[in-house]
């Protein structure tokens, strides 16, 4: 993609304002999502164009003008060109996403891991989805697993309705239970020991839930999976890094554990990284 952009903004940029334009930019639904940097702020309905020129399917183009923040983990958008809206319909795996980028979380770059859940998941597993969203993971979890049932839970109550909303699309309104709340507070009130695995998409605030990860697990045990970010210098492994944490966290609760899995999800920054840790409960 950065190809055809360079080349289509080579005759305009110089070689140095070139080489600072962002390397890639997410594509969601027909929306894409750029960033501008300081030094290229004068071209940014310029780079936006050439954006919508060299992807036939965008039909609008976004800025994102500050990093993903606060509770319900939002971004601030701002229109450029083609159509004005933030709303589109995304596909994945097959799935149907309606989503607002301005009033819900959405990331494409998740899309692997979202699908590597659902392949663990066993037929009957009741899952439970902490930080549900717009209900990416739920939904082809549901799709392409034969989970009994996906509680989703998601305290923006724009996600909910688009849960809902994405698992009528998608035809898995039985099995997709939209819960609206505080991940912890609902757990301790109605889904105690019902779950055999739990998906803690919420890297800011895993490890502070993980109890509730825990106490949501059926008492035969099950799996958590956990996402967290994490710095790492040259000579340090992330993973080790979130697996030595969790560690100690776990044998504080008391749990029986192993972890079958760790592996970076992607990279967010110079040296950080998003982890994810799969959790075997034992009890
Ligand atoms: C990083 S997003 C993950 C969304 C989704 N799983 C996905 O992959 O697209 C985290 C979500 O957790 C929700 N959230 C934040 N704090 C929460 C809490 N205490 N309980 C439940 N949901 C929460 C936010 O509203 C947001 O939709």
């Amino acid at each position: 993609m950065k190809g055809n952009l360079k080349t289509l903004l080579a005759d305009t940029l110089t070689p140095d304002e070139l080489n600072v334009l962002y390397a890639s930019y997410d594509i969601v639904g027909d929306i894409a999502i750029i960033r501008i940097p300081e030094a290229l702020k004068q071209y940014t309905k310029l780079i936006a164009k050439a954006v919508m020129q060299t992807n036939k399917c965008v039909k609008t183009v976004l800025c994102q003008t500050t990093p993903v923040s606060g509770e319900f983990r939002l971004r601030k958008l701002e229109w450029l060109v083609g159509d004005e809206k933030t709303e589109t319909l995304h596909k994945e795996y097959g799935c149907l996403f309606r989503i607002d980028l301005a009033k819900c979380y959405f990331s494409p770059r998740l899309s692997f891991e979202r699908m590597r859940i659902a392949q663990l998941v066993q037929n009957g597993e009741v899952v439970t989805n902490m930080f549900a969203g717009v209900g990416c993971y739920s939904v082809i979890i549901a799709k392409h697993s034969n989970a009994e049932k996906v509680f989703s839970i998601d305290i923006n109550p724009v996600a909910l309705k688009y849960i809902e909303e994405n698992a009528r699309l998608n035809k898995v309104e039985a099995r997709v239970v939209p819960v609206e709340g505080d991940a912890k507070l609902i757990i301790e009130e109605k889904l105690r020991n019902t779950a055999d695995r739990v998906v803690m998409p919420l890297p800011m605030k895993a490890c502070e839930y993980l109890d509730s990860a825990v106490s949501a697990l059926r008492s035969t045990g099950g799996y958590i999976h956990y996402y967290d970010f994490e710095h790492a210098t040259k000579n340090e492994n992330p993973v080790e890094k979130v697996k030595t944490k969790l560690s100690e966290k776990l044998q504080r609760l008391g749990v029986d554990f192993e972890m079958p899995v760790g592996r970076i999800v992607r990279t967010t920054g110079p040296r950080w990284h998003q982890v994810v840790v799969d959790v075997k409960v034992e009890r």
